[in-house]
């Protein structure tokens, strides 16, 4: 009995412990401390997304253009990425607005099917390649460094009939394209992401039936997804180092995570925040950035246990060969993260029946739900709490390795007008936690604020506005209005200090 009690409050011990790890609270804000001088600051964007010109150029379909343009249910508010923000006729615009932003770089996509209309390069459409090689050649003569998202979600229509990323297939399609995009753009390109979070890829568009292709298959076609995704990214990132690598650039993955907090000390709300990382990003971490590579141990355990238990003669999460795993790893030269969102996360019997089965979300049976305070009027699925960011960054230091740190987007939504002073909370609360991180030693290099301006949000149409400039949806020219959040966001740039009492007024700029 003695014994026992000693056992159960080391236990105790040791899930307080590794629950006050996490960090509730960032510092106050303080001008004294500023980001270093080579710290490298921001604006992304992805192509379908602003773009528009959706039939001009020799643009081919996406599998994005066939559900728009053939359900009109599809984006919720019934708008369409059509015209967008015009950015294929008006990308001088674009590179006006991130040099009155004083950013160093610019993240954007290529999009697939504007410069392979069929998805393969049997067919190099040259007005495609023409618009990314002014677009660059633009940025480079206005001191931005272009930084290029290979796949950000424009899947070639003809691709996603033959089965998409259900098809092993997509490691050789991707590879192809990304070829011809290093073959057109490396010389002046020097950092490459490969494929923008494949959670969401894996997730919305093939569990949940939310996004393109609009699969709905929650366990076997999340997993495969997943599968394909990482074979296909180490493709890319080995067609770079074996055909190219005297351009001299940098290549690696962009991973989305949101942060999980322990709903209580209880050892199964500590193990339902681990395993929500396991799920969200160790699946897609582990196997590129680990020494040994492979699934994350537990993500194995948990689908192979619920497998066998659902009667399943081998695990959902169907293994990699020896091959396949060395492979991946080792395949990126930084971790590029997304970050939007905290959640407090718990297990308990309450969950029991709670979910389809067999599905991810089955196998990682955590319930989830925040805190009234991360919301505001308008944040639609955004939850913001900054010290979620700051553990976020710790634990990818720790997790794996102390890797350099791009953080490729982090942002939020707010009502139309200059003054989104939610936006510019968000904003100022995220850098002073990256401020925190850089104190600890997280290798943290870059940050990249979404968006430019107001993009067309997938499902959600324009019901989310995350600019820093406003764009005007009603004409068809497309105007830009600046936000307060430009002008804070462009302050901060300059003067490399967060300062909380800086209150610009819309003729600031
Ligand atoms: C995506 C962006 C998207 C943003 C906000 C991220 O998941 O990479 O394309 O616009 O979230 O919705």
């Amino acid at each position: 009995m003695k014994y026992f009690g000693k056992t159960a409050l080391l236990l105790c011990f040791i899930y307080i412990t590794s629950a006050a790890k996490l960090k509730h609270t960032n510092k106050e804000f303080n001008q004294n401390r500023s980001f270093p001088a080579d710290f490298l600051f921001g604006a992304a964007t992805a192509a379908f997304q602003v773009e528009g010109g959706w039939n001009q150029g020799g643009r081919g379909w996406s599998m994005w253009d066939y559900h728009i343009e053939t359900d009109s249910t599809f984006i919720f508010d019934g708008t369409t990425h059509e015209v967008a923000a015009d950015s294929y006729n008006q990308y001088k615009r674009d590179v006006g607005l991130l040099k009155e932003l004083g950013v160093n770089v610019y993240r954007f996509s290529v999009s697939w099917p504007r410069i392979l209309p069929l998805g393969t390069p049997d067919y190099v459409n040259p007005e495609g390649i023409a618009y990314y090689n002014n677009l660059i050649d633009e940025l480079l003569a206005n001191g931005i460094t272009p930084m290029i998202t290979i796949y950000h979600w424009d899947l070639p229509l003809r691709l996603a009939e033959l089965g998409g990323w259900l098809n092993e297939d997509i490691a050789t399609w991707l590879g192809d394209y990304a070829r011809v995009v290093y073959q057109n753009f490396g010389d002046r390109v020097k950092t490459w992401l490969t494929i923008n979070e494949p959670f969401i890829i894996c997730s919305l568009g093939h569990a949940f039936g939310k996004h393109a292709p609009r699969i709905e298959s929650p366990s076997e076609g999340f997993y495969e997804c997943g599968r394909n995704v990482l074979l296909a990214h180490a493709r890319m990132y080995h067609i770079y180092y074996d055909e190219f690598k005297s351009q001299g650039g940098k290549v690696g993955v962009i991973l989305n995570c949101d942060m999980a907090f322990p709903s209580t000390d209880s050892q199964d709300d500590a193990e339902a925040a681990e395993d929500y990382l396991v799920f969200t990003l160790g699946q897609y971490a582990h196997p590129i950035y680990s020494p040994q590579g492979n699934y994350p141990q537990r993500l194995i355990d948990r689908v192979g246990n619920a497998s066998a238990l659902e009667g399943y003669k081998q695990s959902r999460l169907r293994p990699f060969t020896p091959e396949q795993i060395n492979y991946i790893r080792g395949t990126s030269d930084f971790f590029g993260l997304n970050h939007y969102s905290s959640y407090y996360v718990y297990r308990n019997d309450s969950l029991k029946d709670s979910f389809v089965v067999p599905s991810f979300e089955g196998d990682l049976y955590i319930g989830t739900y925040t805190d009234p305070d991360w919301t505001t009027e308008s944040s639609m699925w955004i939850y913001g709490f900054a010290p979620g960011l700051y553990n976020l960054l710790l634990h990818i230091k720790k997790e794996y390795n102390d890797p350099t740190i791009y953080i490729t987007e982090n942002g939020s939504v707010d009502k139309l007008g200059f003054y989104d002073e939610d936006k510019v909370a968000y904003f100022r609360g995220y850098l002073n936690a990256v401020l925190d991180a850089l104190e600890e030693g997280v290798d943290v290099r870059m940050y990249t604020a979404w968006s430019l301006m107001d993009t067309f949000e997938w499902d959600y149409g324009y019901l989310m506005r995350m600019g820093l400039y406003q764009l005007d949806t009603d004409d068809p020219n497309r105007p830009v209005f600046p936000r307060k959040s430009a002008l804070v966001y462009k302050e901060i740039i300059r003067s490399r200090i967060i300062d909380p009492n800086y209150n610009p007024e819309p003729n600031d700029l």
